[in-house]
Protein backbone atom coordinates (compact mmCIF):
# COMPACT_ATOMS: atom_id res chain seq x y z
CA UNK A 1 0.00 0.00 0.00
CA UNK A 2 1.16 3.35 -1.05
CA UNK A 3 1.43 6.17 2.07
CA UNK A 4 -1.29 8.11 0.81
CA UNK A 5 -3.54 4.80 0.71
CA UNK A 6 -2.64 4.33 4.28
CA UNK A 7 -2.70 7.85 5.45
CA UNK A 8 -6.17 7.94 3.79
CA UNK A 9 -7.51 4.36 5.09
CA UNK A 10 -6.47 5.86 8.50
CA UNK A 11 -8.07 8.93 8.15
CA UNK A 12 -10.79 6.98 7.06
CA UNK A 13 -10.87 5.17 10.34
CA UNK A 14 -10.47 8.10 12.70
CA UNK A 15 -13.48 9.98 11.29
CA UNK A 16 -15.66 6.89 11.65
CA UNK A 17 -14.61 6.34 14.66
CA UNK A 18 -15.52 9.94 15.61
CA UNK A 19 -18.86 10.15 14.02
CA UNK A 20 -19.77 6.82 16.31
CA UNK A 21 -18.46 8.34 19.20
CA UNK A 22 -21.57 9.92 21.37
CA UNK A 23 -22.33 11.57 24.23
CA UNK A 24 -24.91 10.66 26.12
CA UNK A 25 -26.43 12.02 29.53
CA UNK A 26 -27.52 9.28 32.05
CA UNK A 27 -29.87 9.94 34.84
CA UNK A 28 -30.28 7.43 37.60
CA UNK A 29 -30.63 8.15 42.01
CA UNK A 30 -27.14 6.42 42.68
CA UNK A 31 -25.79 8.70 45.02
CA UNK A 32 -24.62 6.98 48.02
CA UNK A 33 -20.90 5.09 47.94
CA UNK A 34 -22.04 2.09 47.04
CA UNK A 35 -23.98 3.26 44.61
CA UNK A 36 -21.73 5.78 43.01
CA UNK A 37 -18.81 2.86 42.94
CA UNK A 38 -21.29 0.73 41.03
CA UNK A 39 -22.65 3.11 38.63
CA UNK A 40 -19.15 4.26 37.69
CA UNK A 41 -18.89 0.52 36.52
CA UNK A 42 -21.31 1.11 33.64
CA UNK A 43 -19.72 4.38 32.97
CA UNK A 44 -16.10 2.97 32.42
CA UNK A 45 -17.54 -0.08 30.05
CA UNK A 46 -19.50 3.09 28.13
CA UNK A 47 -16.22 5.33 27.69
CA UNK A 48 -14.33 1.84 26.85
CA UNK A 49 -16.37 1.91 23.84
CA UNK A 50 -14.98 5.24 22.35
CA UNK A 51 -18.59 7.25 23.29
CA UNK A 52 -18.39 9.34 26.15
CA UNK A 53 -20.86 8.97 29.68
CA UNK A 54 -22.33 12.45 30.71
CA UNK A 55 -23.07 11.64 34.21
CA UNK A 56 -26.57 12.55 35.45
CA UNK A 57 -26.82 11.47 39.06
CA UNK A 58 -29.88 13.31 40.76
CA UNK A 59 -29.34 13.50 44.70
CA UNK A 60 -32.13 12.20 47.16
CA UNK A 61 -33.22 8.82 45.74
CA UNK A 62 -36.12 7.35 43.73
CA UNK A 63 -38.32 9.71 44.86
CA UNK A 64 -37.04 12.52 44.37
CA UNK A 65 -35.50 11.94 41.20
CA UNK A 66 -38.39 10.34 39.39
CA UNK A 67 -40.71 13.03 38.90
CA UNK A 68 -37.39 15.09 37.73
CA UNK A 69 -36.65 12.28 35.56
CA UNK A 70 -40.23 12.10 33.93
CA UNK A 71 -41.06 15.47 33.86
CA UNK A 72 -37.77 16.28 31.59
CA UNK A 73 -38.52 13.68 29.20
CA UNK A 74 -42.08 15.13 29.10
CA UNK A 75 -41.27 18.91 29.20
CA UNK A 76 -39.23 17.99 26.26
CA UNK A 77 -35.67 17.80 27.47
CA UNK A 78 -34.82 14.18 27.45
CA UNK A 79 -31.70 12.37 28.21
CA UNK A 80 -29.78 10.20 26.73
CA UNK A 81 -30.71 7.23 29.14
CA UNK A 82 -32.64 6.80 32.36
CA UNK A 83 -32.45 4.31 35.54
CA UNK A 84 -35.92 3.59 36.43
CA UNK A 85 -37.47 0.95 38.39
CA UNK A 86 -38.86 -1.54 35.86
CA UNK A 87 -42.22 -1.89 36.24
CA UNK A 88 -45.09 0.09 35.73
CA UNK A 89 -42.68 3.39 36.99
CA UNK A 90 -42.67 4.24 32.18
CA UNK A 91 -46.09 3.08 31.82
CA UNK A 92 -47.47 6.26 30.80
CA UNK A 93 -44.24 7.39 29.09
CA UNK A 94 -44.30 4.38 27.26
CA UNK A 95 -48.05 5.07 25.97
CA UNK A 96 -47.33 8.43 25.19
CA UNK A 97 -44.97 7.02 22.53
CA UNK A 98 -41.69 8.83 23.82
CA UNK A 99 -39.29 5.87 24.88
CA UNK A 100 -37.43 3.98 22.00
CA UNK A 101 -38.81 0.95 20.97
CA UNK A 102 -35.39 -1.91 21.64
CA UNK A 103 -36.91 -4.50 20.28
CA UNK A 104 -34.14 -5.14 17.56
CA UNK A 105 -31.58 -4.87 20.10
CA UNK A 106 -33.33 -7.76 22.23
CA UNK A 107 -34.34 -9.85 19.56
CA UNK A 108 -30.55 -9.28 18.41
CA UNK A 109 -29.15 -10.25 21.49
CA UNK A 110 -31.03 -12.70 22.52
CA UNK A 111 -32.79 -10.99 25.81
CA UNK A 112 -35.87 -13.45 26.27
CA UNK A 113 -33.41 -16.74 26.44
CA UNK A 114 -30.86 -14.83 29.00
CA UNK A 115 -32.96 -12.21 31.04
CA UNK A 116 -34.13 -14.88 34.05
CA UNK A 117 -36.30 -14.14 35.74
CA UNK A 118 -38.33 -13.64 32.65
CA UNK A 119 -40.78 -11.09 34.64
CA UNK A 120 -37.92 -8.78 34.68
CA UNK A 121 -38.10 -8.76 30.74
CA UNK A 122 -42.32 -8.57 30.67
CA UNK A 123 -42.13 -5.67 32.89
CA UNK A 124 -40.40 -4.09 30.24
CA UNK A 125 -42.71 -5.32 27.30
CA UNK A 126 -45.98 -3.27 26.14
CA UNK A 127 -48.16 -4.81 23.84
CA UNK A 128 -45.30 -6.78 22.66
CA UNK A 129 -42.49 -4.57 22.53
CA UNK A 130 -39.67 -4.05 24.52
CA UNK A 131 -38.94 -0.89 26.41
CA UNK A 132 -36.27 -1.25 28.72
CA UNK A 133 -32.84 -2.71 29.56
CA UNK A 134 -32.91 -4.31 32.69
CA UNK A 135 -29.61 -4.27 34.29
CA UNK A 136 -30.19 -6.19 37.79
CA UNK A 137 -32.66 -7.75 40.72
CA UNK A 138 -32.53 -6.07 43.57
CA UNK A 139 -35.07 -7.47 46.13
CA UNK A 140 -36.54 -5.60 49.35
CA UNK A 141 -36.24 -8.37 51.60
CA UNK A 142 -33.46 -8.07 53.56
CA UNK A 143 -32.29 -7.18 57.21
CA UNK A 144 -28.74 -6.03 58.19
CA UNK A 145 -27.60 -6.99 61.45
CA UNK A 146 -24.57 -5.14 62.95
CA UNK A 147 -22.16 -7.75 64.86
CA UNK A 148 -20.87 -4.81 66.91
CA UNK A 149 -24.03 -3.64 68.05
CA UNK A 150 -24.87 -7.56 69.32
CA UNK A 151 -21.34 -7.57 71.08
CA UNK A 152 -21.79 -4.77 73.02
CA UNK A 153 -25.09 -5.06 74.06
CA UNK A 154 -24.35 -8.60 75.37
CA UNK A 155 -26.56 -10.43 73.24
CA UNK A 156 -26.67 -12.66 70.36
CA UNK A 157 -26.85 -11.93 66.72
CA UNK A 158 -30.31 -12.72 66.00
CA UNK A 159 -31.22 -15.59 63.32
CA UNK A 160 -34.66 -14.22 62.80
CA UNK A 161 -37.39 -11.04 63.54
CA UNK A 162 -38.54 -12.77 66.90
CA UNK A 163 -35.27 -13.25 68.00
CA UNK A 164 -34.30 -9.27 67.04
CA UNK A 165 -37.77 -8.33 68.71
CA UNK A 166 -36.83 -9.56 71.78
CA UNK A 167 -32.58 -8.34 71.85
CA UNK A 168 -34.23 -4.39 71.35
CA UNK A 169 -34.59 -3.93 75.58
CA UNK A 170 -30.53 -5.08 75.62
CA UNK A 171 -29.56 -2.83 72.80
CA UNK A 172 -31.45 0.38 74.06
CA UNK A 173 -29.43 -0.34 77.73
CA UNK A 174 -26.32 -0.64 75.75
CA UNK A 175 -27.44 2.95 74.41
CA UNK A 176 -27.97 1.79 70.81
CA UNK A 177 -31.03 2.19 68.24
CA UNK A 178 -32.67 -1.24 68.07
CA UNK A 179 -33.68 -0.57 64.52
CA UNK A 180 -32.53 2.29 61.75
CA UNK A 181 -34.92 3.70 59.80
CA UNK A 182 -34.96 6.81 57.47
CA UNK A 183 -37.47 8.99 56.77
CA UNK A 184 -38.03 9.10 53.09
CA UNK A 185 -41.31 8.02 52.54
CA UNK A 186 -40.41 5.02 50.64
CA UNK A 187 -38.14 3.61 53.23
CA UNK A 188 -40.64 3.01 55.86
CA UNK A 189 -42.75 1.81 53.44
CA UNK A 190 -40.50 -0.75 51.93
CA UNK A 191 -39.95 -2.25 55.41
CA UNK A 192 -43.87 -2.73 56.26
CA UNK A 193 -43.67 -4.68 52.60
CA UNK A 194 -40.86 -6.92 53.65
CA UNK A 195 -42.68 -7.46 57.14
CA UNK A 196 -45.81 -8.30 55.05
CA UNK A 197 -44.01 -10.85 53.36
CA UNK A 198 -42.52 -12.34 56.64
CA UNK A 199 -45.54 -11.78 58.83
CA UNK A 200 -48.28 -12.55 56.91
CA UNK A 201 -46.97 -14.72 54.53
CA UNK A 202 -46.54 -14.72 50.83
CA UNK A 203 -50.03 -15.88 50.02
CA UNK A 204 -51.76 -12.89 51.48
CA UNK A 205 -49.55 -10.58 50.58
CA UNK A 206 -50.39 -11.58 46.68
CA UNK A 207 -53.86 -11.51 47.38
CA UNK A 208 -53.43 -7.69 48.51
CA UNK A 209 -50.64 -6.69 45.94
CA UNK A 210 -51.41 -8.52 43.08
CA UNK A 211 -55.54 -9.47 43.43
CA UNK A 212 -56.26 -5.83 45.11
CA UNK A 213 -57.84 -8.08 47.84
CA UNK A 214 -59.31 -5.25 50.22
CA UNK A 215 -60.58 -7.90 52.71
CA UNK A 216 -57.15 -9.42 53.39
CA UNK A 217 -55.84 -6.50 53.45
CA UNK A 218 -58.48 -5.76 56.41
CA UNK A 219 -58.21 -9.17 57.85
CA UNK A 220 -56.14 -11.22 60.95
CA UNK A 221 -52.86 -12.03 58.77
CA UNK A 222 -52.72 -8.10 57.90
CA UNK A 223 -53.29 -7.46 61.62
CA UNK A 224 -50.03 -9.05 62.79
CA UNK A 225 -48.51 -7.02 60.21
CA UNK A 226 -49.77 -3.33 61.47
CA UNK A 227 -48.93 -4.94 65.26
CA UNK A 228 -45.44 -5.68 64.46
CA UNK A 229 -45.34 -2.50 62.70
CA UNK A 230 -45.90 -0.80 66.30
CA UNK A 231 -43.27 -3.15 67.71
CA UNK A 232 -40.80 -1.35 64.96
CA UNK A 233 -41.71 1.99 64.84
CA UNK A 234 -41.34 1.93 68.60
CA UNK A 235 -37.76 0.54 68.21
CA UNK A 236 -36.89 2.83 65.34
CA UNK A 237 -38.02 5.90 67.76
CA UNK A 238 -34.53 7.29 68.30
CA UNK A 239 -33.33 7.07 64.88
CA UNK A 240 -33.03 10.30 63.82
CA UNK A 241 -31.82 10.02 59.75
CA UNK A 242 -32.74 10.93 56.54
CA UNK A 243 -31.50 8.78 53.59
CA UNK A 244 -31.13 4.86 53.52
CA UNK A 245 -27.67 4.88 53.07
CA UNK A 246 -27.34 7.30 56.76
CA UNK A 247 -29.77 4.58 58.34
CA UNK A 248 -27.34 1.92 57.63
CA UNK A 249 -24.26 3.60 58.39
CA UNK A 250 -25.91 3.71 61.43
CA UNK A 251 -25.48 -0.28 61.06
CA UNK A 252 -22.41 -0.16 60.00
CA UNK A 253 -20.31 1.59 62.97
CA UNK A 254 -22.44 -0.31 65.29
CA UNK A 255 -24.88 2.45 66.59
CA UNK A 256 -27.88 0.60 65.21
CA UNK A 257 -28.45 -2.96 65.36
CA UNK A 258 -30.48 -3.78 62.47
CA UNK A 259 -31.93 -2.35 59.24
CA UNK A 260 -34.73 -3.35 57.16
CA UNK A 261 -33.64 -2.38 53.70
CA UNK A 262 -33.06 -4.05 50.25
CA UNK A 263 -30.01 -5.70 48.89
CA UNK A 264 -28.17 -2.12 47.61
CA UNK A 265 -27.54 -1.76 51.47
CA UNK A 266 -25.08 -4.63 50.59
CA UNK A 267 -22.70 -1.73 48.55
CA UNK A 268 -22.36 0.73 51.39
CA UNK A 269 -21.17 -2.41 53.55
CA UNK A 270 -18.44 -3.48 51.12
CA UNK A 271 -17.35 0.14 50.32
CA UNK A 272 -17.16 -0.10 54.40
CA UNK A 273 -14.77 -3.24 53.69
CA UNK A 274 -17.24 -4.96 55.92
CA UNK A 275 -17.68 -8.91 55.59
CA UNK A 276 -20.46 -10.75 56.07
CA UNK A 277 -20.63 -13.40 58.17
CA UNK A 278 -18.21 -11.60 60.40
CA UNK A 279 -18.97 -7.98 60.75
CA UNK A 280 -22.53 -7.81 59.57
CA UNK A 281 -25.46 -10.62 59.05
CA UNK A 282 -27.83 -10.34 56.37
CA UNK A 283 -31.60 -12.40 57.13
CA UNK A 284 -33.21 -12.78 53.98
CA UNK A 285 -37.07 -12.67 54.57
CA UNK A 286 -36.56 -11.35 58.29
CA UNK A 287 -35.40 -14.71 58.86
CA UNK A 288 -38.67 -16.16 58.90
CA UNK A 289 -39.43 -16.51 54.98
CA UNK A 290 -36.58 -16.62 53.26
CA UNK A 291 -37.92 -15.77 49.07
CA UNK A 292 -36.59 -12.81 47.53
CA UNK A 293 -39.35 -10.12 45.29
CA UNK A 294 -37.74 -9.53 42.34
CA UNK A 295 -37.44 -5.77 41.80
CA UNK A 296 -34.63 -3.61 40.54
CA UNK A 297 -33.49 -1.10 38.02
CA UNK A 298 -33.79 -0.42 33.71
CA UNK A 299 -32.77 1.76 31.93
CA UNK A 300 -35.01 3.53 29.23
CA UNK A 301 -34.20 5.53 26.71
CA UNK A 302 -36.12 8.72 25.40
CA UNK A 303 -36.79 9.02 21.92
CA UNK A 304 -34.42 11.87 20.21
CA UNK A 305 -35.19 12.06 16.60
CA UNK A 306 -31.74 11.49 16.12
CA UNK A 307 -30.08 8.34 14.26
CA UNK A 308 -26.48 8.66 15.67
CA UNK A 309 -27.94 9.20 19.12
CA UNK A 310 -30.43 6.30 18.72
CA UNK A 311 -27.83 3.67 17.20
CA UNK A 312 -25.67 4.89 20.75
CA UNK A 313 -28.61 4.26 22.49
CA UNK A 314 -29.31 0.98 21.20
CA UNK A 315 -25.69 0.40 21.86
CA UNK A 316 -25.66 1.32 25.43
CA UNK A 317 -28.85 -0.77 25.82
CA UNK A 318 -26.77 -3.82 24.30
CA UNK A 319 -23.29 -3.07 26.64
CA UNK A 320 -25.62 -2.88 30.03
CA UNK A 321 -26.76 -6.34 29.73
CA UNK A 322 -23.38 -7.79 28.15
CA UNK A 323 -21.58 -10.00 30.65
CA UNK A 324 -18.66 -8.68 32.02
CA UNK A 325 -20.73 -5.98 32.61
CA UNK A 326 -22.93 -7.74 34.35
CA UNK A 327 -20.87 -8.95 36.83
CA UNK A 328 -18.46 -6.02 37.72
CA UNK A 329 -21.73 -3.97 38.43
CA UNK A 330 -23.57 -6.37 40.02
CA UNK A 331 -21.14 -7.15 42.56
CA UNK A 332 -20.18 -3.53 43.34
CA UNK A 333 -24.07 -3.08 43.40
CA UNK A 334 -25.08 -6.19 45.88
CA UNK A 335 -27.54 -7.08 43.50
CA UNK A 336 -28.22 -10.05 41.66
CA UNK A 337 -27.42 -10.04 37.50
CA UNK A 338 -30.54 -10.34 35.32
CA UNK A 339 -28.52 -13.58 33.40
CA UNK A 340 -27.90 -16.70 35.06
CA UNK A 341 -24.87 -17.65 33.08
CA UNK A 342 -22.37 -15.00 33.88
CA UNK A 343 -19.45 -16.16 36.57
CA UNK A 344 -20.58 -14.92 40.01
CA UNK A 345 -17.46 -16.69 42.03
CA UNK A 346 -16.05 -13.40 43.69
CA UNK A 347 -20.18 -12.92 45.21
CA UNK A 348 -19.86 -12.61 49.18
CA UNK A 349 -21.81 -14.46 51.80
CA UNK A 350 -25.26 -12.58 51.70
CA UNK A 351 -25.20 -12.49 47.36
CA UNK A 352 -24.74 -16.36 47.35
CA UNK A 353 -27.76 -16.80 49.81
CA UNK A 354 -29.61 -14.72 47.71
CA UNK A 355 -28.41 -16.49 44.81
CA UNK A 356 -29.77 -20.12 46.00
CA UNK A 357 -33.21 -18.18 46.77
CA UNK A 358 -33.27 -17.31 42.84
CA UNK A 359 -31.99 -21.12 41.82
CA UNK A 360 -34.71 -22.20 43.87
CA UNK A 361 -37.50 -20.29 42.20
CA UNK A 362 -38.41 -18.41 45.73
CA UNK A 363 -39.44 -15.55 43.77
CA UNK A 364 -42.23 -12.87 44.02
CA UNK A 365 -42.94 -10.22 41.58
CA UNK A 366 -42.03 -6.98 43.27
CA UNK A 367 -43.93 -4.26 44.19
CA UNK A 368 -43.32 -1.99 41.31
CA UNK A 369 -44.48 -4.26 39.46
CA UNK A 370 -47.65 -4.50 40.74
CA UNK A 371 -49.09 -1.68 42.20
CA UNK A 372 -49.53 1.74 40.23
CA UNK A 373 -46.86 4.73 41.36
CA UNK A 374 -50.55 6.32 41.92
CA UNK A 375 -51.24 3.67 45.13
CA UNK A 376 -47.84 3.45 46.04
CA UNK A 377 -47.67 7.12 46.92
CA UNK A 378 -50.99 6.65 48.81
CA UNK A 379 -49.19 4.05 50.92
CA UNK A 380 -46.14 5.51 51.39
CA UNK A 381 -48.13 8.67 52.35
CA UNK A 382 -49.74 6.46 55.26
CA UNK A 383 -46.52 5.26 56.51
CA UNK A 384 -44.81 8.19 56.87
CA UNK A 385 -47.67 9.63 59.20
CA UNK A 386 -47.89 6.22 60.58
CA UNK A 387 -43.97 6.20 61.54
CA UNK A 388 -44.02 9.83 63.10
CA UNK A 389 -47.16 9.46 65.04
CA UNK A 390 -47.33 6.99 67.56
CA UNK A 391 -50.92 8.19 68.47
CA UNK A 392 -51.58 6.09 65.16
CA UNK A 393 -52.91 2.68 66.11
CA UNK A 394 -52.62 -0.77 64.52
CA UNK A 395 -56.08 -1.00 63.95
CA UNK A 396 -56.25 2.90 62.21
CA UNK A 397 -53.71 2.24 60.08
CA UNK A 398 -54.93 -1.11 58.83
CA UNK A 399 -58.58 0.39 57.96
CA UNK A 400 -56.35 3.24 56.01
CA UNK A 401 -54.86 0.55 54.45
CA UNK A 402 -57.36 -1.66 53.34
CA UNK A 403 -59.51 1.47 51.73
CA UNK A 404 -56.26 1.94 49.86
CA UNK A 405 -56.11 -1.39 48.29
CA UNK A 406 -60.27 -1.13 48.03
CA UNK A 407 -59.21 1.70 45.47
CA UNK A 408 -56.25 0.36 44.13
CA UNK A 409 -56.02 -0.39 40.14
C1 LIG B 1 -34.02 1.67 44.43
C2 LIG B 1 -33.10 1.18 43.34
C3 LIG B 1 -31.81 0.68 43.89
C4 LIG B 1 -31.26 1.55 44.98
C5 LIG B 1 -32.31 2.16 45.89
C6 LIG B 1 -31.78 3.24 46.83
O1 LIG B 1 -35.16 2.23 43.84
O2 LIG B 1 -33.72 0.11 42.66
O3 LIG B 1 -30.89 0.51 42.84
O4 LIG B 1 -30.41 2.45 44.45
O5 LIG B 1 -33.37 2.66 45.18
O6 LIG B 1 -31.30 4.37 46.16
Amino acid sequence: MKLTTKLLAATAMISASAASAVELEVTHWWTSGGEAAAVSKFAEAWNATGNTWVDGAIAGSGGTARPIIISRILGGDPMGATQLNHGRQAEELIEAGMLLDLTDVAEAEGWKDIVNPPTLLDACTLDGRIYCAPVNIHSWQWMWLSHQAFEDAGVDVPSNWDEFVAAAPALEAAGKVPLAMGQQPWQSSGAFGVMTIAIAGTEAWLQVNRDKDADVAAGPEYTKVFEAAVTAREMAAESNVQDWNLATNLVITGQAGGQIMGDWAQGEFQVAEQVAGEDYTCLPGLGVNEILDTAGDAFYFPKQDDPEIEAAQKEMAAMLLSPDVQVAFNLAKGSLPIRGDVDLSAANDCMKKGLEILAGGNVLPSGDILLSPDTQGQVEDLMVEFWNDPSITAADAQARYAAIIADAD
